[in-house]
């Protein structure tokens, strides 16, 4: 479903990705570690297109759709959550009102809060998201450093929704400088000098 092939990528005359590959199924649960600033970001913004790599290339099968979470999403901060997550969806025609405030709810977010997202704490930028990432039935999810933030009723929420999603045969990424959450990989990656190393 998604395959990385000998990616490269230097920023000015900073090696950021030497040799990164990766092959990611439906329904498989993969981890990438790394220290900050070891490019994990950079992977995500590849795999999205938004930057293209110096060499190698990527591969991913047709009809699939990405969903991501990178870095800090933005949003439009005077706008309530669910507004925010209508507009998104809406940008793709994927509208589903049910199924986003079930998202919201499942989360500990209500919907009919309309207090503006500037107001909202890091937690609750990270709920909004993920459930962006997520909520156009997208077949291969990104989510790069998803729990920042998260309680420790939400890290159960975050794993239980996972779960769900690989049941569902989607291919989930996370991305993030440690394991810090209980969830049963397929596959674990760590990224070191430029190199992805797979270690299970
Ligand atoms: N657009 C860019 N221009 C220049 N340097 C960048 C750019 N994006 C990332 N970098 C650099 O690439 C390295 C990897 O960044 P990043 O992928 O964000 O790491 P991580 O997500 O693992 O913390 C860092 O040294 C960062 O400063
Ligand atoms: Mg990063």
């Amino acid at each position: 479903m998604l395959e990385i092939n000998h990616v490269q990528k230097n920023f000015n005359d900073q090696v950021v990705l030497k040799d990164v590959s990766l092959t990611g199924q439906p329904g498989q649960l993969i981890h990438i570690s790394g220290e900050n600033g070891s490019g994990k970001s950079t992977i995500f913004k590849i795999i999205t297109g938004i930057i293209k790599p110096d060499k190698g290339n990527i591969a991913i099968a047709p009809q699939k759709t990405i969903g991501a979470l990178i870095e800090n999403p933005g949003f439009l901060e005077f706008e309530s959550g669910l507004t925010n997550l209508k507009f998104l969806a809406n940008l793709n025609h994927h509208y589903d009102e049910k199924k986003i405030k079930k998202l919201m709810s499942g989360f500990g977010l209500n919907p009919e809060n309309k207090r503006a997202v500037s107001k909202y704490s890091l937690g609750m930028r990270q709920k909004l998201g993920i459930i962006q990432a997520i909520m156009e039935k997208q077949s291969i999810i990104l989510l790069d450093e998803p729990t920042r933030g998260l309680d420790q009723e939400s890290l159960k929420h975050f794993a239980t929704l996972v779960t769900q999603l690989k049941e569902e045969g989607k291919l989930v990424i996370i991305a993030s400088h440690s394991f810090d959450h209980d969830l049963s990989y397929d596959a674990w990656y760590r990224l070191a000098d430029g190199v992805l190393i797979r270690e299970k």
